[in-house]
């Protein structure tokens, strides 16, 4: 019978430690998702202002670049399928350039998504492969990371080169293609192409005043 009872006392005990040490766990394991999401948040934000002053320089600006947003609806020119967010650059209230969102569809392995950046006048601030699914050693040049062939569209416009020339050159246009690698770079010729014509088609739109802040609307939005 006394057996009968320490054994009960032992089994009750155990089952509060583990009670207690399940507990202390769990709390744990809520505190530290809190701490890294605000730090995932915080890393998330500087890898974006990165990317977005590699193609407008931080100094030719004075607005914050993160919060001066707006909502652009998907659009067959950009080749998008969700709601993206353009970001601008003003100084002292004047326009100075727009970052957006793009896809070439037409990519060898599929689409290429593209940051492009256009400054008020319709030229282009610079153009960056985000995600794509290129072949190493071949459509992959696209990337910075790999070559600067994607250097070649800064300061181009809708009239330079003229129309016919936004093109690769075995097509009779003016931008390289690689060696036995022509798809990629001619489906990214055509999607800059088409951001420009979607800039001149919305200027007013992309300049408006922010209807939006890049924190209400992270989860709305297909990511850069
Ligand atoms: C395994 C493999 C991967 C390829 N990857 C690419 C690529 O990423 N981008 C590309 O433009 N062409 C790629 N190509 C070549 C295309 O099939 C095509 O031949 C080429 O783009 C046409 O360019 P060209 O007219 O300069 O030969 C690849 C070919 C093979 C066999």
């Amino acid at each position: 019978m006394t057996d009968f009872f320490a054994n009960k006392k032992t089994i009750v005990i155990t089952a509060l430690l583990l009670m207690i040490f399940a507990m202390t766990g769990a709390a744990l394991v809520g505190l530290t998702f809190e701490q890294t999401v605000d730090d995932i948040k915080y890393n998330e934000k500087l890898t974006l202002l990165r990317k977005l002053n590699n193609i407008i320089p931080a100094q030719s600006y004075n607005n914050d670049l993160l919060l001066d947003t707006i909502i652009i609806p998907p659009s067959g020119l950009l080749a998008t399928k969700a709601n993206t967010l353009a970001y601008r650059a003003r100084n002292d209230g004047s326009n100075i350039a727009v970052v957006f969102s793009s896809v070439a569809p037409s990519g060898y392995n599929g689409p290429i998504n593209l940051l492009i950046g256009v400054h008020a006048n319709g030229s282009l601030a610079g153009v960056r492969v985000v995600k794509h699914r290129e072949t190493p050693g071949l459509g992959d040049a696209v990337s910075i990371t790999h070559s600067d062939w994607i250097l070649d569209f800064d300061e181009k416009s809708l009239s330079n080169p003229k129309p016919k020339q936004w093109k690769v050159k075995r097509d009779g246009g003016v931008f390289d293609q690689f060696t036995g690698a022509t798809i990629t770079p001619r489906a990214v010729v055509n999607a800059v192409h088409d951001a420009l014509l979607y800039f001149k088609k919305n200027h007013n739109m992309l300049f408006s005043p922010s209807t939006t802040s890049t924190e209400k609307d992270e989860g709305k939005t297909q990511k850069s």
